[in-house]
């Protein structure tokens, strides 16, 4: 019988193989497309994740989909998952334990997705996926070509809700991301480039 995307979310809600299942209400697995060209990677579930079971659903998440809406990304281009599925205990940054146990999941997860491209936010996202302790500052906004896939890292929106200064850096690498996938024919050319909203975010 072949190992499908239904045996895939059992697998992750009886999942303990790490202390988080003991703390965790939900396992927060994807949204958007099973299949899709991006995947974008965050670092965990926050409280408002834990409680719906759903990835960024939260402030950080609120931004992420205003960016994603005014590039015109729609659900069928992009899976939103985390480098770990259940919430680290008040809110802190996953350990390398955590992120290890979480990993055979993910790397089962990114075969179903069969992305091109893999959006990682935030250093933790680099940290634990490209196994790097290089500062987000200096990785963000140029592609990495690694298993045939696009790794574009940038910053994490939570951070730029509290750094409101580089929210427009942010913008550009999405406008990046969307730039390339639209060269390879990964989503239809957007006929109006977007313009970004005032204010915070
Ligand atoms: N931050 C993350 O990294 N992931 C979420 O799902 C929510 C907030």
């Amino acid at each position: 019988m072949p190992y499908t995307w239904s045996d895939f979310i059992s697998e992750c809600k009886s999942c303990k193989a790490c202390a988080l299942s003991e703390t965790r209400n939900n396992v927060v697995i994807y949204r958007g497309s099973v299949h899709a060209p991006m995947m974008i990677v965050g670092e965990g579930p926050g409280a408002s994740e834990d409680i719906a079971g759903i990835p960024f659903v939260g402030q950080a998440g609120k931004l992420l989909d205003l960016l994603l809406r005014a590039y015109g990304f729609e659900e069928k281009d992009f899976h939103i998952c985390n480098i770990v599925k259940c919430r680290p205990p008040n809110n802190r940054v996953p350990t390398p334990p955590e992120a290890k146990s979480c990993m055979p999941l993910l790397g089962k997860q990114i075969r179903f997705a069969r992305p091109k491209v893999i959006v990682l936010l935030g250093k933790t996202a680099c940290k634990y996926f490209l196994n790097t302790d290089e500062a987000i500052g200096k990785l963000r906004g140029r592609f990495i070509e690694k298993n045939d896939y696009l790794i574009l890292p940038t910053f994490h929106p939570a951070y730029i809700l509290r750094n409101n200064n580089e929210r427009i850096t942010l913008w550009k690498d999405i406008g990046t991301v969307r730039e390339r996938m639209e060269e390879l024919d990964l989503i239809a050319r957007l006929s109006d480039i977007p313009s970004m909203p005032q204010g915070r975010g």
